[in-house]
This record gives C-alpha cells, sequence and structure tokens, in this order.
C-alpha cells in the first residue's frame, strides 16, 4: 500500500454557508481522495471539539483557518509516511498529537478530514469502494432510511416543540423501493400543506417548517400524508421522533415554550410519549426523548419504554465509546445515534458501532443539520450493517446525495444486497401490532 505523502486542507462553506473543511490526502503512488466534514447545531454538550477561529472579521467568527493549518502543518508531519490502511493507528496518532481527551487542541473537524480522508484514499488505492474497503463481506445490508419531512424544536420557526418528525419505509422489498414510498409521501405531505394554506418552505434538513398549531398536528399531518400516497402508516411506513428533549429541558423540567409553554416533570413527560405510543403506534423509534442531563428520566423512560420501542441516545452517548460504555452500565436508551464529527475519528466512530452490537444496542447512522455533499455515512452504513441512517428529508442537495449513493450502491451489490425494512425494529414487532397493549 501507498504511503499517504500529503494532507492539504481548504476551507469551504456547509450547506448552511458556515465554513468547513475539505481535506484532500494524496498516497505516495498520486491516488487522491477528499473528505467534507459536517456540523450540527442542536449539539450535545460532550461533543469532541469543533474548532472556529473566532476571528469575528471573518465569518462572524465561525472560520477554520486555524484548523486547516493544524492539517497542513503538525498533522501532515505527524501521519506522513503512514499506512492508510491501518485506520487505527492513524486514529490512534492523530488522537495522541492532539493530546487532549475532547481533541480541543487540534479540533474534531480537522482530526476528522484526515482520519475519514485517509480512508477514501485507502479505498481508492485498493480499487474497491469505501464500503467494501471499510469491511470485507460477501452480503451487504442496506440501511432503512429515515426521513425528516416535518421540523419543529430549535431548527423551526413555529410552534413545535420536537425538532424531528420522520417517515421511514420499513415495509419496502428494497432500498430503491423504500426510498420512493418515502419520497412519494414527501410530495403528499407537501401538497397537504399546500392545500391546508401551510408553507412549504424548508429547513436545514430539507423538511418542512410550517406554522403548525401543536406537536400533535405534527404526526397527524404525516399520517395522512402516508395513507395520501397509497401507503399504510405502521406497515409500510413508520414514524420516527427526535424530539431533541435536551434543547427545552431546564432545570429539572420539559417546558414546551414554543406551543403552550406547558412545565413537564420527568415522570410527566414519560407519560406524555406512553400516550402518545397508545394514540400513535405507528411511532417505531424515540431519539432524545429525554434531556442530556436528566440521566434518571433516561433509566426510567428505558425502564418503561425500552421492551417497545426502539430509544436512541443522541446528545447523551455523542458516539464517544466511554460515554456509551457508561450508558450502557446505567441501562439507558437501546440505540445509539453515530455521527462521524461527534468523536473525530473512523476508528472510535467503529468502535462504538462494535460496542452497540456486542450489546444488542441498534445503531442509527446520521448526517448532521450542515452537511456538504460528501457521502461516507452511506457508505458507512452499509459497511457496518447497522441497518438504520437518518440523512434528512426528500429535499436539499446535500441530503439527496446520501441517499443517491446508497441506491447506487445497492445498484453495484446486486443481488449481494439486502434491504434492512423492518428487521432491525424486529425484536420489537409484537409490541406495535396492538395499539392498546403497548401502554399497560
Ligand atoms: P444537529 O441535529 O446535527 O444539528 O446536531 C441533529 C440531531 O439532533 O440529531
Ligand atoms: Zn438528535
Amino acid at each position: 500500500m501507498a504511503e499517504i505523502q500529503k494532507l492539504e486542507a481548504l476551507e469551504i462553506l456547509d450547506s448552511r454557508g458556515n465554513p468547513t473543511l475539505a481535506v484532500t490526502v494524496t498516497l505516495a503512488d498520486g491516488t487522491k481522495a477528499t473528505a467534507k466534514v459536517p456540523s450540527g447545531a442542536s449539539t450535545g454538550k460532550r461533543e469532541a471539539v469543533e474548532l472556529r477561529d473566532g476571528d469575528k472579521a471573518r465569518y462572524g467568527g465561525k472560520g477554520v483557518r486555524k484548523a486547516c493549518a493544524f492539517v497542513e502543518g503538525e498533522m501532515q508531519r505527524a501521519v506522513r509516511g503512514m499506512d492508510p490502511c491501518d485506520q487505527a493507528a492513524l486514529d490512534a496518532r492523530l488522537c495522541s498529537l492532539d493530546g487532549t481527551p475532547n481533541k480541543a487542541q487540534l479540533g474534531a473537524n480537522a482530526i476528522l478530514g484526515v482520519s475519514l480522508g485517509a480512508a477514501r484514499a485507502a479505498a481508492i488505492q485498493r480499487g474497491v469502494p469505501l464500503y467494501a474497503h471499510l469491511v470485507s463481506a460477501s452480503e451487504f445490508l442496506l440501511p432503512t432510511p429515515m426521513l425528516n419531512v416535518l421540523n419543529g424544536g430549535r431548527h423551526a420557526d413555529n410552534s413545535v416543540d420536537f425538532q424531528e418528525y420522520m417517515i421511514s419505509p420499513v415495509g419496502a422489498p428494497s432500498f430503491q423501493d423504500g426510498l420512493r414510498s418515502a419520497v412519494e409521501t414527501f410530495h403528499a405531505l407537501k401538497s397537504l400543506l399546500h392545500a391546508k394554506g401551510f408553507s412549504t418552505a424548508v429547513g436545514d434538513e430539507g423538511g418542512f417548517a410550517p406554522q403548525l398549531k401543536s406537536n400533535e398536528q405534527a404526526v397527524e399531518l404525516i399520517l395522512e400524508a402516508i395513507h395520501k400516497a397509497g401507503y399504510k402508516p405502521g406497515e409500510d411506513i413508520a414514524v420516527m421522533l427526535d424530539p431533541a428533549a435536551s434543547e427545552f429541558y431546564d432545570d429539572g423540567a420539559y417546558v414546551f415554550d414554543k406551543s403552550d409553554n406547558s412545565k413537564h416533570t420527568p415522570a410527566e413527560m414519560i407519560a406524555f410519549y406512553k400516550d402518545w405510543l397508545r394514540r400513535y403506534p405507528e411511532i417505531w423509534s424515540l431519539e432524545d426523548g429525554i434531556g442530556e442531563e436528566d440521566r434518571t428520566g433516561w433509566q426510567q423512560i428505558t425502564k418503561e419504554l425500552g421492551d417497545r420501542i426502539q430509544l436512541v441516545g443522541d446528545d447523551n452517548f455523542v458516539t464517544n465509546p466511554a460515554l456509551f460504555r457508561e450508558g450502557i452500565r446505567d441501562r439507558i436508551a437501546n440505540a445509539i445515534l453515530i455521527k462521524l464529527n461527534q468523536i473525530g475519528t473512523v476508528t472510535e466512530t467503529l468502535e462504538c458501532i462494535a460496542i452497540a452490537k456486542e450489546n444488542g444496542y441498534g445503531a442509527v447512522i446520521s448526517h448532521r443539520s450542515g452537511e456538504t455533499d460528501d457521502t461516507s455515512i452511506a457508505d458507512l452504513a452499509v459497511a457496518t450493517g447497522v441497518g438504520q441512517i437518518k440523512t434528512g428529508s426528500a429535499s436539499r442537495g446535500e441530503r439527496i446525495a446520501k441517499y443517491n449513493r446508497l441506491l447506487e450502491i445497492e445498484k453495484d451489490l446486486g443481488a449481494k444486497a439486502r434491504y434492512a425494512g423492518a428487521t432491525p425494529y424486529a425484536r420489537w414487532k409484537g409490541s406495535h401490532k396492538p395499539a392498546e397493549a403497548l401502554v399497560k
């Protein structure tokens, strides 16, 4: 394998018009590959540090020139001559060069650019697609997508407290068919919103952000759209939620400050979700239903709902192997959200997925609300076979790029591809069917 010869970093823009890095890795035989780094908005408190220049004269302080200089300076000197196929050694070198527990010195954005860029270069050099470079297998699982079609919370200027309302084509026979049914539902939702006089302008992740009256109305509209598109909610298409509850948790209480200003204790919040699951058995997955700082709330919801629905931890685990192990020990959640830039290296990301598998936790590969046209997460989802990906709605090029990449991979794999469909949720299947049985 040709060794790493050169690192170049360019300050580019993400889908929100904020600076981010494109890192190009050149190998000794001339092979070149580029990785582009995403950026979150509703970030977990313990995510690895995203290094910004802080120079208010440029991009309001959000420039990444320092991070770019680190890539081309000390990081290049540290990894030059290394084998790009030895991802673990490369990432270990980057982490020790940084020397902090949260990548505060060099920035997780700079480190991820190099880590992922090297993986992409190694794949090209080996003449295999990225997913096949990351794992060698004879069969691959195509992920069931979660499309965030209605937005609220801090991502939208409406009366909806919860951040993401997603649709997921769990009943389709293939990724291609699943994506089509979800996209048809997205279009049905658009005409429904239009007919009811709501705005169909889209938010950061390509979902609609209408001025809805309540949190319930979002679910009702999605269910209506699924019917309108000719599908059965909870059979063909399931509903998945990410309330991003850390955003409305304050001082021991959950405050619905966007809708009715009601205040809920953690116990009331759990009762709220139970009520929703009784009324809407089409909901199969709940991410960050509880705030990252409410540990006992997380333990309680896991105890009460963990055997009935997928409970995904995002802000509490932040794709950090140590925090994830701690959470498993404390019996919180039963699945983890995976975002490469929350931790900053490919190796630590893969480690989290391995921990999930060892402990019977699910895993959902995820984009960030600030994205680029980089499609590596599509390959990561296929390579790891976790069976789930959330990468936005059926609009905005940076979201569509990932779905298109998955279509390509499915075609390339042919008979070697299997669509995850409802399998990631199989263990809860019994409890999805009769709505009344769901809540005791
Ligand atoms: P973020 O949000 O990328 O803005 O952090 C996505 C999420 O909360 O899952
Ligand atoms: Zn989330």
